[in-house]
């Protein structure tokens, strides 16, 4: 066991590893609990688009050195998305983020789709994981809503066997929830889905910077997500069974190519974000080896990395609840009991009495925290939970690089705000 036990969490290195940590606002160094709307970046993902830009600013398949280190370079972050996901190279495919690439999907599947044929949303999820199914309506596709549990804004699964039916030709659930931190049981709907014959599609945007992702467990036939929320550049990207992305046909221009996944990126792609991408999973891999050194290849050392934010992140969010708990006036939305945290993340959502939301992350940001308030899109959730016309709520997001100390200033900045 000699030189491989594994070791503590250790922030000191995380936080090295992001230069943009050091940032200081009013005299405070800057607290970003801002992760659910992106995360920063480490100074490997920054070398990676700098030396693209430096040695391999090219477009894809020419015949001289430039070009075809860019190949390599979209090759290779291909290869580390598929360890990402846990699928092959070919079916990763890449785009300007899930949304865009949520709409061309959409709009290639409903090609296939008939009048009557219905779609199964949920009340959780992102308008992104809502809109581009809805679109499909302007055909006579047939948008079913599953609700949530208002209690622990958990979806109800009773309502969601109700709504998925011969008729379901998708279902488009999100992994956890981008405002209530709410882990849905993906695996079980899936199987849900495939025995009413229906496709899975699974919005794993906020998910992936808390948990590893495995489209071959979970054998859902899409899965979206962006670098951008785990440590990467703006971008999204796509998981798609093989047998799916060859059979159902992308809209695109007639010069570029049939093959799959190619002929799902639209236009020239941002390359050199797409170096970044590769970077940040390389990045997520490093610090699986740092927390624990009998991890050897790299998807073995993502679930290394996973295994160990997990617990750091669930030791992080039970200081916030608890510590919110404390405060007058404090609504928090979700699942609070610290029994059921394998159902949630670390991102978290409350009221304070009627105070405003945006003067709350004002007065935070002008204390160097960084948080968010509104509807962060998931518009539904918003609508159903009755804050929308109050202006929301107020988002604390926790990834990895946050710390205790972090947590206790937005505690203590919190008790300042409502003694005023
Ligand atoms: C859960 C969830 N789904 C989808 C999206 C949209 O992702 P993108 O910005 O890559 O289009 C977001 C963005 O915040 C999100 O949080």
């Amino acid at each position: 066991m000699q030189g491989t036990e594994k070791k503590a969490f250790d922030t000191a290195w995380v936080r090295e590893q992001f230069p943009s940590l050091k940032l200081q606002v009013n005299g405070h160094t800057a607290a970003f609990l801002d992760g659910p709307a992106g995360t920063q970046v480490p100074k490997q993902v920054m070398d990676a688009v700098q030396n693209y830009f430096v040695n391999a600013n090219a477009n894809t398949c020419g015949a001289f050195a430039t070009s075809r280190r860019n190949d390599a370079i979209i090759a290779s972050a291909r290869g580390a998305m598929a360890d990402f996901f846990n699928c092959d190279s070919n079916e990763v495919v890449f785009g300007q983020n899930m949304t865009t690439i949520t709409f061309a999907l959409a709009r290639a599947i409903g090609r296939e789709l008939q009048a009557g044929d219905e779609i199964v949303v949920t009340t959780l999820d992102h308008d992104a994981n809502v809109a581009p199914w809805r679109a499909l309506e302007e055909k006579g596709v047939v948008i079913r809503q599953v609700d949530i549990r208002e209690a622990d804004c958990t979806l109800d699964l009773e309502d969601l066997r109700r709504k998925i039916t011969a008729k379901t030709k998708l279902v488009a659930v999100g992994y956890a929830s981008n405002m209530v931190g709410t882990i849905n049981p993906v695996g079980e709907i899936t199987k849900l889905a495939h025995a009413a014959g229906a496709l899975m599609f699974i919005d794993a945007v906020h998910y992936a910077p808390h948990g590893l992702i495995d489209v071959k467990a979970l054998d859902c036939d899409f899965l979206a997500c962006s670098p951008y929320k785990f440590f990467g550049p703006h971008m999204g990207t796509l998981y798609g069974k093989r047998e799916h992305l060859e059979r159902f046909k992308p809209y695109k221009v007639r010069p570029a190519t049939d093959v799959s996944p190619e002929c799902w990126e639209t236009g020239t792609q941002v390359q050199e974000l797409i170096a970044g991408i590769a970077a940040s999973v390389d990045y997520i891999a490093e610090l699986g080896r740092h927390c624990d050194s009998t991890a050897k290849g790299r998807r073995e050392a993502l679930q290394a990395a996973y295994r160990a934010t997990h617990q750091y992140e669930t030791g992080l969010l039970t200081r916030l609840i608890e510590g919110l708990q404390t405060i007058p006036g404090m609504r928090i939305f979700g699942i609070t009991d610290a029994k059921r945290f394998d159902e949630r993340c670390s991102t978290l959502s409350f009221r304070l009495g009627d105070h405003n939301p945006t003067k709350i992350a004002t007065f935070l940001g002008e204390r160097g925290i960084f948080t968010w308030d509104g509807n962060f899109y998931a518009l539904n959730l918003s609508e159903r939970l009755g804050v929308e016309q109050h202006g929301g709520v107020l988002r604390v997001g926790l990834v990895h690089y946050n710390t205790t100390e972090e947590v206790d200033r937005l505690l203590a900045a919190l008790r300042e705000f409502v003694s005023r």
